[in-house]
Order: structure tokens, then C-alpha cells, then sequence
């Protein structure tokens, strides 16, 4: 760089330095510890991997305070003390592929040098073979005092006033109604995954919970309330693959809220829409659409089939095969409601055709693993999507037997033919109306109905699953249609969007998009796809554009992921746009042809039935 600026090169300074480790530290710790719920987690779990049978979590002016666990674990040497706030200091690893093998819930080693980056932390600590503990004070990363001090055996860890030296994030903190709440949200996730140990936490000097060791079913009533008592139903399947065991709340306590739904891999809460959807799929049919069943399940499976390393706070992880743990929970869930008879009409198929694959059934071994990858069995759960698809034949089934009543005596409804579009039905002439059981009502829902009752379409939702999937067909391959622009049009953007557009222009031509950069930021759109309306093609990228951005932080999803589901969302037809009989027609028939027709792709539902018999029983006939 010097080179270019002459003479002038030498009485430039560098101008790199290496960050203090105080300050590098607390950069580092944004990611582990957001707030005063992060440290109640982190704090938690290190009680509950020292072994613990008994930790007391108090907490002051709702953590900003003052956050406190203590534990009667295994405690620390006077050395390990010292060394537990270093960063990436562990007992818990040694190498890369002990992450892979992890009982414990640690393994960073940046838990305690993030919270001690960020907060004021005293350490009170004795193990069960010394004769007196230590006292360490930290502050900015640095020990201020350490002394012996007389304790029992266990831990002390005491975070004081979170941020205090990182002011604007504490004023990102929210009221402390709302960090409670995150406190307490934490603190149930890791009572609920160990019954055998007792936790209390204590808010302003006030016992909130005190929860003795019991089982299982105990506590979570201790801790989800009474009225799932004698309301919760067993789950427990055990293969060699995975186990799968807790309980699921009986379908008159779902809630209109998502509250009390829990997923835990090997003892850790996770988050994973994915896996909730295999829970609700069996619930279908029993619940109202719009409410939530409760469940605390717990899936135990061999670590190496696991990578948790993919998320800083471990919230999320990956299955080697996704796909058949999904498969899994949602025949264990049905095989528990039917077990209750809270159904009497399950089909098993899935379930003991899952109990036949031979990774199921004997150890797993290579020369089985190969055998198993083989089996047609094992592909139709391995494709994409492809255990959706057999819960999805029978809803398509049932909407047909649903739907196809209605046109008794009429013209047959026409194939289901997934490139007909909504648009290209709107271009077409009014013809006259044969699917008389299609109703719009408030520009937002159409009414299918038939004898035994009716559907809810809610047609936003519903356009957003259809794009999705043509879009997804598209991009693994079959191009979009293109229509061509009347009249070209050019779309002039910021540089960093200009960059973006660029990077997506590849897959944006697979979907249907005639787009060329034209220098200087500007780019040229000849054509969009055939399913959107004309007219608006740069106010349609420029949406799209946001959109992605939207969705860039979210590393679960591919670029082209990102692409389809920012179009999706964003060309879909909206509520409050009045459609033809035909256009209502084309969109009930295009949904019901989608692998998963029942929610969008980020999980709202598209559509709800009502059936006739419960709107009677309801009004007592
Ligand atoms: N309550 C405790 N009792 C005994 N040892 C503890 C306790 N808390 C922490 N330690 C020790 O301090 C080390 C560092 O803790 P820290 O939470 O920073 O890292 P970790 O638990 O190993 O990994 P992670 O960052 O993923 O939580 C631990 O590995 C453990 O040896
Ligand atoms: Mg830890």
C-alpha cells in the first residue's frame, strides 16, 4: 500500500494492534452472554456438570444486579479457580473429537472469561479434599483479590451488576418484568432436563421456585403447574438408534400460547422448529390448529451423531440425520396418544416400519450402516422432506375425501396440476363458476365446504407454501418460466445491495428472473417469472433484497434457502386481495399438490378444518 503514496511511505506508522486481552474478552463475550438470562444458563449448567444434587440460583433487580448460584458440586483447586476465567480454560475437552463424544453441558471454556469480561464476579469455592476453599474477586477479566476462606465443598459464583463497564449494552437490557421472565425461562430449561437435583431460585430476597429432587412427571408439575397433573402422557420408545421418552400434555390442555413446549438432546434444551413440527403432525387432528400442545421430550441418541458446536449459546444443533429423528418423534408421540386411546384411529405403518429398519433394530455397525442406506425404506426418509411426505399423503387424502363431495354431480375437479398458476388463472376469462363450495370472506380466507364440514384457507399463508415449493422444484432444477417485461426496466441500488443482488443474480435467473448488471450499480430486468403480477419488478427486488437481509444472520439457512423463502414472502398474493372463483380454485388445488401443505415454510398454518359434527356438538346438538 506504502508504494503508491510516494515518499511519504516512511513516516507512516502500522497502524494494526493487537486488542487488550479486557477488551478482546469482552467483544467475545457478546456472543455467550446477552444478558442476565445468559449467565443464569452458563452458571446453571456448570453447577449441574460439577455434579451437583443441589443449586440455589438468586437474583436481584432481575439479574442486572446481581445473579448468584450456588452448588454443592465437586469445587475447585485454588489453581483451577484462577484458571476457570481464562479464555477457552476447560476440564471438560481435550481435543476436537471429544465434542463429538460430550456428556457434560460445557466445553467452550468462555463461559465464566465472558461473564468475568463484562461484570463484577466473586468465586467462593472448596473442594471435598481440601481443607479450606478460595476467594477470588474479579473485575474486567482481572483478579482483584484472592484469599483462603472457610466454605463448605462446592461453588459460589456471584455475578454483580452485569455491564457495568459496557454501558451501552446495559441499556439494551430490557424492564425487569421481561429479563425475569428470560431468567426464568433458563432456569425451568435446565430444572426440567435434571429432577434428580434440587433447585430453588430466589428473586429479591423471595423464594419463586423450590423444587425438590422427584421424578420426571413431578416435576413438571412443580414447575408447568397443577392442571397438567393426571393430564400428562407417557412417551417412551427405545431403539438402538435413539430413545425417545417424557411426556406430552393431554390434548385438552393445549394452550393458545407456545409456552410450555420443551426438546432436550442428551440432557440439553434445544430449539428446533423442525422437531416441533413432527410433534404438532402428531397431535394433528386433535387439537385446534391455532393451539399448542405441551411437551417435555427428551431424545437421547450416541453424541456422534450430533454436532451442538454449530450455535455460541448450544441452542441449536445438527443431526447427522435429521430426517429420521423426525420420523421418530412424531411415531412416538402418535403411538403414546393412541396408547391413552386419545385416538383410536392411528396408523401404525410408520411406526413399525421404522422399527424394521435395521439401524433401528440391531447395533449399528458399517457394514449395517451401508445396508441400511440402501433400503428403499431408509431412502424415502432420506430424500428432502421426505418424512413430511408420508404424514402429507394422508391429509391430501383426507382434503380429497373432504373436498370432493362438493362437485358430486358436477364437473369433476381437474388434476391437480402444480404449474398452473394463480396468476395465469387471473388472466383468464371469467368462466363461469362450478366449484360453488368456494366463499372468500374478508379478502384474506376462502371457505371450502362440503358435508362433513369446511376448511379455513388462510390464502396469504396458502400462496407463500405453493411459491415456496414451485421455487424450491426450480432452483433444484427445473427452471421457471419466464414472462417477459413490456418494457425493461432498471433498477439502480446502494453498492452493498448491488454487491448482493450480484452474489443471488445466478439463482435469481433459475427462478425466472431475466436480470443483467448494467455497470455502475444498475441492473436491467427483462423478465420476472410467470406467476408474479407485472409491473412492479423493482419494488419486487428491492423487497426481496430487505428480505434476505432479513433472514442473513439466520445460519441454519442456505443462500438459496434464503432466496426462495424471501420470495416466497414476499410475492405472495396478500390478504385483502379479492380473488375469482378460478384463482380460489387454483390456489385450494395447488396447496393440497404441496409436499407440506399445512404451514408456511417458517411454520404458520395455511389452513384449519372445522368439522361439522364438533360445530354441532359445540352448540349441544
Ligand atoms: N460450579 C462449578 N464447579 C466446579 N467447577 C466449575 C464450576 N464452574 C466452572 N467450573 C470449572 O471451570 C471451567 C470453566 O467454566 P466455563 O463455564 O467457563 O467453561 P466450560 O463449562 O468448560 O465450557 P462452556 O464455555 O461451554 O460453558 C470448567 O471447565 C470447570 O472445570
Ligand atoms: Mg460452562
Amino acid at each position: 500500500m506504502c508504494y503508491f503514496r510516494g515518499t511519504n511511505y516512511k513516516i507512516l506508522p502500522d497502524i494494526i494492534q493487537l486488542l487488550p486481552d479486557n477488551i478482546a474478552n469482552q467483544i467475545a463475550a457478546g456472543e455467550v452472554i446477552q444478558r442476565p438470562a445468559s449467565a443464569v444458563k452458563e452458571l446453571l449448567e456448570n453447577a449441574v456438570d460439577a455434579g451437583a444434587d443441589e443449586i440455589k440460583l438468586i437474583v436481584n433487580d432481575a439479574g442486572k444486579a446481581l445473579v448468584q448460584v450456588i452448588d454443592n458440586g465437586k469445587g475447585m483447586s485454588e489453581t483451577d479457580a484462577r484458571m476457570a476465567f481464562e479464555r477457552h480454560a476447560t476440564s471438560k475437552i481435550r481435543n476436537i473429537d471429544d465434542l463429538f463424544h460430550i456428556k457434560t453441558m460445557g466445553f467452550r471454556g468462555e463461559a465464566l472469561a465472558s461473564i468475568a469480561a463484562v461484570a463484577q464476579v466473586e468465586l467462593k469455592t472448596k473442594r471435598a479434599e481440601d481443607e479450606t476453599g478460595v476467594y477470588i474477586e474479579i473485575e474486567n477479566s482481572m483478579v482483584k483479590l484472592q484469599e483462603p476462606v472457610a466454605a463448605t465443598t462446592g461453588s459460589s459464583i456471584a455475578m454483580k451488576n452485569l455491564f457495568f463497564n459496557v454501558p451501552a449494552r446495559r441499556n439494551f437490557l430490557k424492564s425487569n418484568a421481561a429479563e425475569l421472565r428470560h431468567i426464568v425461562d433458563e432456569f425451568t430449561r435446565v430444572a426440567m432436563a435434571f429432577p434428580e437435583i434440587f433447585f430453588s431460585l430466589s428473586s429479591n430476597g423471595q423464594e419463586v421456585f423450590h423444587l425438590e429432587k422427584g421424578t420426571l412427571k413431578q416435576r413438571i408439575v412443580q414447575i408447568l403447574g397443577n392442571s397438567y397433573n393426571a393430564k400428562l402422557v407417557s412417551v417412551q420408545e427405545h431403539t438402538d438408534y435413539l430413545n425417545i421418552f417424557g411426556f406430552v400434555g393431554k390434548p385438552e390442555t393445549a394452550k393458545k400460547t407456545r409456552g410450555d413446549q420443551y426438546f432436550f438432546v442428551n440432557n440439553r434444551f434445544i430449539k428446533s422448529a423442525y422437531l416441533n413440527h413432527a410433534v404438532m403432525n402428531a397431535f394433528d387432528e386433535m387439537i385446534a390448529k391455532d393451539s399448542f400442545p405441551m411437551y417435555a421430550l427428551f431424545i437421547d441418541l450416541n453424541p456422534a451423531h450430533l454436532d451442538i458446536n454449530v450455535h455460541p449459546t448450544k441452542q441449536e444443533i445438527k443431526f447427522d440425520d435429521e430426517k429420521i429423528v423426525y420420523a421418530f418423534v412424531q411415531s412416538a408421540v402418535k403411538h403414546a396418544l393412541a396408547q391413552f386411546s386419545i385416538t383410536p384411529t392411528l396408523d401404525f405403518e410408520l411406526d413399525a416400519s421404522i422399527q424394521q429398519l435395521e439401524a433401528v433394530s440391531k447395533p449399528l455397525t458399517e457394514e449395517r450402516r451401508s445396508s441400511t442406506a440402501s433400503s428403499s425404506l431408509y431412502q424415502t426418509f432420506s430424500q428432502k422432506n421426505q418424512a413430511h411426505f408420508i404424514e402429507h399423503k394422508s391429509e391430501l387424502k383426507h382434503w380429497k375425501e373432504m373436498y370432493e363431495p362438493l362437485n358430486a354431480g358436477q364437473p369433476q375437479t381437474p388434476d391437480l396440476k402444480p404449474q398452473t398458476t394463480i396468476h395465469e388463472q387471473r388472466t383468464g376469462s371469467g368462466q363461469p363458476d362450478h366449484d360453488a363450495g368456494l366463499m372468500q370472506v374478508h379478502n384474506a380466507y376462502i371457505v371450502v365446504q362440503n358435508d362433513q364440514g369446511y376448511l379455513l384457507i388462510h390464502q396469504q399463508n396458502a400462496h407463500e407454501r405453493i411459491l415456496y415449493e414451485r421455487f424450491l422444484y426450480a432452483i433444484e432444477g427445473k427452471a421457471i418460466a419466464t414472462q417477459q417485461s413490456l418494457f425493461p426496466v432498471t433498477i439502480e441500488l446502494a453498492t452493498a445491495d448491488a454487491v448482493l443482488l450480484n452474489e443471488l443474480i445466478a439463482d435469481l435467473q433459475l427462478l425466472g428472473y431475466q436480470l443483467e448488471p448494467f455497470g455502475n450499480n444498475t441492473f436491467v430486468i427483462q423478465g420476472t417469472p410467470a406467476d408474479t403480477v407485472q409491473g412492479n419488478e423493482k419494488v419486487a427486488i428491492e423487497k426481496m433484497l430487505e428480505q434476505y437481509k432479513h433472514f442473513s444472520n439466520d445460519i441454519k439457512f442456505s443462500k438459496r434457502e434464503k432466496i426462495i423463502r424471501s420470495l416466497a414472502l414476499q410475492q405472495a398474493i396478500k390478504a385483502g386481495t379479492s380473488l375469482t372463483q378460478k384463482e380460489m380454485h387454483a390456489l385450494t388445488e395447488e396447496l393440497f399438490a404441496c409436499k407440506i401443505p399445512n404451514s408456511t415454510p417458517n411454520g404458520k398454518p395455511t389452513y384449519m378444518t372445522f368439522r361439522k359434527d364438533e360445530l354441532d356438538k359445540m352448540f349441544g346438538r
